[in-house]
């Protein structure tokens, strides 16, 4: 067996369901579940259309580049989203399909990553998508935790990592939007950022899943190759972004997203997927072509998301401590007693599962970031957020 295994922890689920059982909450509450950021929100409907009408292409192996149309679709969508100049992203050289960023977050490490530099650092915020910690493990480096707290407005403190880190740190991941937090790296920070890339030799992996979610239609959250594009680095040299239909386009079942950015580092990454073996099945590459070309589907997502933003936050006003995100579908709120408490007793008590923001981050030498706070995915239908915000309310008012 391979002895890195051991070093994996469970996964928040499996946490969870252990501070759940035992535990029988009342039966005339339907249960409601804010802990699993699965979007329920409908796919567009064209998507089944397009997978119905291309089944046979299952009869063909599909290639790890994919289809140069898919391609295409994905460089025009980045160039039309994040304002890029014309032609700047190579569909050839700059892009690669993956099958959804989990994948590709936890691959890029094993691909990219040199263990034989025994001190080799992967550095990621903490809370985080657990992913990124098992990457960096699985491919012999030791992940290095920043801490994203209310004080730092819930972005790494890049200017506390000191020199030999930094010169240790072969791979950094950034969540922007931020999953649990919502917060958005602003421009300037994402550029502080390529500045010290460049200074180190280190690569950006920045995991910008969530960039669609956003309130304000006037002001999108920014993306790392924008920022090289602001900073006249036209190679993207040392960054890649990783999108996904998932979140954007409700489509966590057909595990369609892309990488893109530095194309030396895209062939690198496209060598190790030919051996590993993860081409998108055709259908779903065609479906996906349909989807990453309409942003009607997602107009109306992201206003379907705000009014249940506006509603639920109304409802918890002054009743727990919270603030609207800048993006994303999470909210992460304090509790007043221990996180893990306050789910427990929350499930016992409404039927309703959120999960506790410890299990989400580690412990660092100024403590566990996520103790006293939990994430509730307000993915579920309006209604059904309602309904939760509801019992929440008179769950705190009971003194919770
Ligand atoms: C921060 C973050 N990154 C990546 C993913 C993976 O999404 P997918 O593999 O569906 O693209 C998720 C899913 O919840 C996530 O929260």
């Amino acid at each position: 067996m391979n002895p890195l295994l051991t070093r994996l922890q469970a996964y928040p689920f499996e946490k969870l369901q252990q501070l759940k059982s035992g535990v029988v909450p009342p039966e005339q509450l339907t249960h409601i579940a804010l802990s699993i950021g699965e979007p329920k929100h409908l796919p567009p409907g064209f998507v089944l259309k397009t997978l119905s009408e291309n089944l046979d292409r299952l009869a063909n192996y599909p290639t790890t580049k994919g289809l140069s149309e898919l391609r295409e679709a994905i460089a025009g969508w980045l160039e039309r989203r994040f304002k890029l100049p014309a032609k700047i992203v190579d569909a050839n050289e700059n892009v690669l399909p993956v099958n959804g960023t989990r994948e590709a977050l936890f691959a890029i490490a094993q691909a990219c990553i040199d263990s034989s530099q025994k001190d080799a650092k992967v550095l990621m915020p903490n809370p985080f998508y657990q992913i990124y910690e098992g990457a960096a493990l699985l491919a012999g480096a030791e992940p290095v935790f920043l801490n994203c707290t209310k004080e730092n407005n819930f972005h790494p403190d890049f200017s506390q990592v000191d020199e030999k880190t930094w010169q240790q740190c072969q791979l950094l991941y950034l969540c922007t939007p931020g999953n649990p937090t919502g917060a958005v790296l602003p421009l300037e920070k994402l550029k502080e950022l390529i500045a010290l890339s460049e200074q180190h030799d280190f690569i950006i992996a920045s995991d910008e899943c969530y960039s669609e979610l956003y309130f304000d239609e006037q002001s999108p959250p920014a993306g790392l190759l924008q920022a090289c594009a602001e900073m006249d680095i036209c190679d993207f040299k040392n960054c890649l972004v990783f999108h996904s239909l998932s979140k954007r386009s409700n489509l966590p079942g057909l595990r369609s997203g892309f990488v893109a950015g530095d194309k030396n580092l895209i062939n690198t990454f496209f060598k190790y997927r030919t051996y590993h073996g993860c081409a998108m099945p055709i259908p779903t590459q065609l479906a996906s072509i349909a989807v990453w070309n309409d942003e009607t589907h997602v107009l109306a997502n992201r206003s379907a998301y705000r009014e249940k933003f506006e509603r639920v936050l109304h409802i918890l006003d002054g009743c727990l401590a919270l603030e609207k995100p800048d993006a994303g579908f999470y909210l992460w709120p304090e509790t007043a007693q221990s996180d893990t408490e306050f789910a427990q007793k929350l499930y016992a008590e409404k039927n309703i599962t959120v999960l506790p923001g410890s299990f989400l981050a580690r412990e660092t030498l100024e403590g566990n970031p996520g103790k006293q706070r939990v994430r509730m995915a307000l993915v579920a239908s309006l209604d059904e957020c309602e309904q939760a915000a509801l019992r929440i309310r008179e769950f705190c008012g009971a003194g919770n």
